[in-house]
């Protein structure tokens, strides 16, 4: 029989032992130990810990509280991260066990979802957990961005300085309430953020620039210059861009080519359907292509994974775009009747209540397939398309219009 119980300083020797073995890479245990204890989203308040028999702990994971933006609503979830088992403990039901564990200690708080990054995803998706938005990694030349951005950053784009900080939480904050799944960041988050040491800040200033440092600021983009040995070749990695409109994202993408005399390649993370490199010319410099493929200009990348608990709290949790009222049935393959709900939308939020129609006519999909459709940004004529949900052509089509949110760019990794 498995235990559970919150973690304890006197476990961290032990609790190091099984992280190293779980995640074998280079990191130092001084740097583990303080993960443990001082991770910017909590320390070992947050960790779980799984006993067997003996007492003895065989497994753990941290589950955060969080709180991230889903179509314009601030919505409560608990964010899994460090799961591991002992090596001699696995694939005994523990790694199962301690998710569902984490699951009902998430439902009790009222998190409207789970999240985590996962390292391999079979595991989660056995648990419900379901895929979100992939993005765009573009790794694009310095020398092919537009010459009017160029022109744009010199008149607008300035280092940062210490008196920024709270234009940055501002910008964030209000980039964060836009999209989807962006965490919000807590204090410690942002000065780590601030604090690592090659970490490079700009900021683009409004048009109408006050002396007062950030007051005017509407954008701002933090980034790192890669080397690998001296007189190496040197890529600049994008760590976040935040911009509050259109002109301050030119301006910022026009700062980081002026780096060109240094920096061969820009790295920067999009949504899947933003259209940046097509204001580029000869975004893949000097690479060239295969027989196969011309001109690779970077490569796709997954999201986190969501999981609902309870379906109810999860789709009234969340902002939608249109108005209308429909019915879900979730349920799993070869499972009974499942849960069949009434959803009305109106004014941006939705009651649910139980299903008023016929079956024909509503949304039937799975828990993962609600997850990937209602938090993951998957529209439901795609999920229709691969399987993953039913409903009729044109139910799907009105349906999208209600549900869709925008793609979720680049989340906090946790
Ligand atoms: C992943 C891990 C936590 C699983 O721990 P565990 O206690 O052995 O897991 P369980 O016994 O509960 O479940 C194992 C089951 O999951 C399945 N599983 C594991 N990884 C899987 C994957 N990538 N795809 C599909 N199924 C997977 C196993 O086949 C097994 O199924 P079975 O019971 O039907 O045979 C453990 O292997 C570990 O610590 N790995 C290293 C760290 C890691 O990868 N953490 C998770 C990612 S963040």
């Amino acid at each position: 029989m498995t235990t559970f119980r919150r973690a304890k300083e006197s476990d961290l020797e032990r609790l190091v032992e099984i992280h190293l073995a779980a995640y074998p890479d280079p990191c130092s245990i001084d740097v583990r130990m303080r993960n443990f204890t001082h991770h910017p989203f909590g320390g070992l308040e947050r960790l779980v810990v799984v006993e067997d028999d003996a007492g003895r702990p065989v497994g753990h994971a941290f589950l955060f509280p969080l709180e991230a933006s889903f179509g314009g609503a601030k919505v409560k979830v608990g964010g899994i991260a460090s799961v591991a088992v002992a090596p001699e403990a696995r694939g005994r039901g523990i790694a199962t066990a301690l998710m569902r564990r984490l699951h009902a200690l998430s439902d009790r708080r009222g998190d409207a979802v789970t999240m985590l990054h996962p390292s391999r995803q079979g595991f989660y998706a056995r648990l419900g957990y379901a895929t979100t938005s992939s993005r765009k990694r573009l790794a694009i030349a310095t020398r092919s961005v537009p010459e009017p951005w160029r022109a744009l950053a010199r008149a607008r784009v300035r280092a940062a300085t210490g008196g920024d900080e709270r234009a940055l939480y501002r910008l964030h904050a209000r980039a964060a309430e836009r999209a989807t799944g962006w965490i919000a960041r807590p204090k410690r988050c942002w000065e780590l953020f601030i604090a690592r040491e090659r970490r490079i800040l700009l900021v683009c200033e409004g048009p109408r620039a006050r002396p007062a440092g950030g007051a005017s600021a509407t954008g701002y983009v933090a980034f790192t210059l890669a080397q690998e040995q001296l007189r190496a070749e040197t890529r600049l990695e994008v760590d976040e861009l935040v911009a509050d409109d259109d002109e301050a994202r030119r301006a910022l993408v026009g700062a980081l080519a002026a780096m060109r005399d240094q920096a061969t390649e820009i790295v920067l993370e999009v949504a899947e359907a933003d259209p940046l490199e097509r204001a580029l010319v000869d975004p893949d410099g000097r690479r060239f292509g295969t027989s196969g493929v011309e001109h690779a200009l970077g490569e796709i990348v997954g999201g986190p994974m969501v999981r609902i608990e309870d379906p109810s709290r999860a789709l009234a949790a969340r902002g939608y775009a249109g108005s209308g009222a429909f019915d879900v049935v979730v349920r799993e393959p070869g499972g009974d009747d499942g849960v069949a709900l009434g959803l009305c939308v109106r004014g941006g939020r939705a009651e649910v209540g139980p299903a008023r129609g016929r079956r024909r006519g509503a949304l039937q999909t799975t828990r993962a397939g609600l997850a990937a459709i209602f938090y993951g940004a998957l529209s439901v004529t795609d999920a229709v398309a691969l399987g993953m949900a039913e409903a009729p052509p044109e139910v799907a089509a009105r349906l999208d219009a209600v549900v869709k949110m925008p793609p979720l760019a680049p989340v906090d990794a946790f």
